[in-house]
């Protein structure tokens, strides 16, 4: 019995680390559009490795568990999982990601809870220290990653609110909410009659503070707050496989927390903004002031037309087209490849400018654009097409606003003072696409679309972009 139970762990052991590799290998393959799809795929075969791996185990189907549980389990997470997958739109990925990443936290908390149960209701052994440890600690961060991420996807569904929500004393609540719950676990390790009390002491405090930490926060701001909260899932389950001595969780976990909280940090920075100043929050709620005219600028916007714009374009030796987050609400990027390619056919130089937040996620642009197949190729970083502009005729702006504010550059009393953006300015003509003078994610101005060169034409951008491509096969 001793020898099949030791081969059966050597044999988990030996699959964990095929799992792992997997995952690894599989995320290597997720920094390019071209290999992202096949990454995922391997990514996802290695969590079937890792999930056949632990069924496998000895105790799993020794009577002690229920395996029907499991299995309906299983078939419940797949059934709900693919469909949900395979039909968001891509402007809602942000909130099913946080809706994922909660259902992990709030995973994490639930065993900790089971664990709890385990060994001091259930006439468990007693619980080791090395396990209670880290299962409390994962159930304070699981449980606030689960309400937190619970918020974030109310937020951008609009359920919520998305402007930010905060109450007077709110540090001060959130830091002795946060001291309940470290003070109920430290309590409940040291041993005490009342368990039942500090571990829903834990859980309730910890939830609150989840609450109460995302509340707080723009709607916009919310995909760096997803990245933030799916690093303290990614921790959480570190910690609980830790507890129950399960190395694909370790492992899986960590990976996890490492890669999120590198992703929180450089969307941070392409923002030139800090994590602290985000989580912070009062900016990037819902924002809809007008610029222009009424917001007090001085001066004159140029509108213009579809059939002005695509005369413009067709007669261009390099054409640049920014897109935005507009691009994205509209649609409209199947519009803009048939544009791409009516320029195209008549000898222009079509490139298409990348800014590294455009949107609301990161890649948002280039996953619009490999839907619409745009070819790779055609697409420049920030850094690599900003000194193109000199030598562009025309730059199209399709939805894009703050990536194009150069105020980032010229008013360091501007909030977004510091942001690299796309130098759309430098070329020798600027066209915007968007619906009105409305402001973009930062919620300011843009002095931009008073620049001589630039023209405004105003509509939703699908709509725009297929009126210019219909003039432009025309000529
Ligand atoms: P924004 O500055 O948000 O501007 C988007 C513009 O699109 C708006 O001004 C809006 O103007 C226009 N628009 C909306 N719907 C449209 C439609 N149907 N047709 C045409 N235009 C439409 O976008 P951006 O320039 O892409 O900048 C992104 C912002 O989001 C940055 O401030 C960035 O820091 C922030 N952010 C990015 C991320 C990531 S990771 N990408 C995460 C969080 C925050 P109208 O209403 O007048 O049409």
């Amino acid at each position: 019995m001793l020898v099949t139970a030791a081969v059966s762990s050597n044999v988990t052991d030996g699959l964990y680390i095929v799992a792992f590799s997997l995952f690894i290998y599989g995320m290597s393959g997720l920094t390019g559009p071209r290999t992202a799809v096949r990454g995922n795929l391997i990514a996802a075969t290695g969590m079937a490795v890792a999930i056949i791996s632990t069924l496998i185990q000895p105790h799993v189907f020794d009577g002690s568990s229920t395996p029907w549980l499991i299995a309906l389990g299983l078939v419940l997470g797949t059934a709900v999982g693919i469909p949900a997958a395979r039909r968001v739109h891509m402007t809602a990925m942000p909130q099913m990601v946080a809706l994922f990443n909660g259902v992990g936290g709030g995973a994490v908390a639930i065993i900790a809870w089971v664990e709890y149960r385990h060994h001091f209701l259930t006439g468990g052994s007693n619980w080791a220290l090395k396990s209670e440890i880290p299962s409390l600690l994962a159930a304070i961060i699981g449980s606030i990653s689960f309400w937190g991420s619970n918020i974030a996807f109310g937020k951008l569904q609009g359920i919520l609110p998305g402007r930010p929500i905060r109450l007077p004393v709110q540090v001060v609540f959130n830091v002795t909410l946060f001291l309940v719950a470290v003070a109920s676990a430290i309590v409940l390790a040291a041993g005490t009659h009342s368990q039942a009390l500090f571990i829903l002491g834990i859980l309730l405090a910890a939830a609150i503070l989840g609450n109460m930490v995302v509340l707080p926060i723009g709607g916009a701001d919310m995909p760096v707050v997803i990245s933030l909260l799916n690093a303290f899932t990614g921790v959480s389950a570190a910690l609980t496989g830790i507890a129950l001595n399960n190395t694909a969780l370790i492992v899986g976990g960590m990976i996890v927390g490492a890669s999120g909280t590198i992703l929180t940090n450089l969307m941070a920075k392409a923002m030139n903004r800090s994590v602290p100043a985000i989580v912070a929050g009062g900016f990037g709620g819902e924002v809809s002031a007008p610029a222009g005219g009424a917001a007090g600028t001085d001066g004159t916007v140029r509108s213009t037309s579809p059939a002005d714009v695509a005369i413009q374009l067709s007669y261009a030796r390099q054409v640049v087209i920014a897109p935005g987050y507009g691009m994205a609400v509209a649609q409209a990027q199947h519009a803009v490849r048939e544009l791409e390619k009516a320029l195209e056919s008549k000898g222009v130089t079509v490139k298409f400018a990348i800014h590294p937040v455009a949107g609301r996620m990161p890649g948002h642009m280039n996953v619009l654009l490999a839907e619409a197949d745009v070819p790779y190729d055609l697409l420049r970083e920030m850094d690599e097409i900003n000194p193109e502009f000199p030598n562009t005729d025309v730059t199209l702006v399709i939805g894009a606003n703050d990536v194009t504010n150069p105020a980032a550059k010229n008013e360091p009393g501007s909030p977004i003072y510091g942001m690299p953006i796309l130098e759309v300015d430098g070329s020798g003509a600027v066209i915007v696409l968007k619906r009105s003078m409305a402001s973009g994610f930062a919620g300011i101005d843009n002095p931009l679309f008073y620049e001589e060169k630039t023209s405004m034409l105003f509509g939703d951008a699908k709509e725009s972009v297929s009126e210019v491509t219909s003039e432009v096969q025309a000529l």
